[in-house]
């Protein structure tokens, strides 16, 4: 397994970040938040694989993949995070650690928001510190890894 790569993966709808609900979700745009998030992981020592999908089979595919290809994810699983059992499981099913990431505070918004199928088998939680949260979340996982690899060597 690479030590150093991780995967970002983002689900449905924030493909149109910028242009979706600004005044939720800023007006940086996706493409700008996967370029903050390859130079932030690169100062950490990460190579970071950025994905987006509108589709949760693909994401579930995706965190299958990230078993024998990652160290660890941080994953918005967007809208999913409040129904998907899918990924719930897919994340149990992997050993691996996740962050579950949310660029606005869901527990300030509507109550749908604040249930999260991710929250009981992510290793932590960042939510509502807009997109910085990418780095924010990178900078725990690189962290988590750090312990990971010093202590179980591959
Ligand atoms: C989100 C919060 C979710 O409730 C919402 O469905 C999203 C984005 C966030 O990043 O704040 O699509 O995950």
């Amino acid at each position: 397994m690479p030590d150093t790569t991780v995967f970002v993966l983002n689900g449905p709808n924030l493909n149109l970040l910028g242009l979706r609900e600004p005044a939720v979700y800023g007006s940086t745009t996706l493409a700008d938040v996967e370029v903050e998030a390859k130079a932030a992981g690169a100062r950490m020592g990460l190579a970071v694989d950025f994905r987006q999908s509108n589709h949760e089979g693909v994401l579930v595919d995706w965190i299958h993949e990230a078993r024998t290809r990652a160290a660890g994810i941080v994953i918005n699983p967007g809208a999913y995070t409040h129904t998907s059992i899918a990924l719930h499981d897919a994340v149990k099913a992997v050993d691996l650690p996740v962050i579950e990431l949310h660029i606005s505070n869901v527990f300030a918004r509507e109550s749908f928001r604040h249930h999260s199928y991710l929250s009981p088998v992510a290793a932590g939680v960042m939510c509502g510190f807009g997109t910085h949260g990418y780095v924010l979340a990178l900078e725990a996982l690189a962290k988590i890894v750090a312990t990971r690899n010093a202590t179980s060597p591959r």
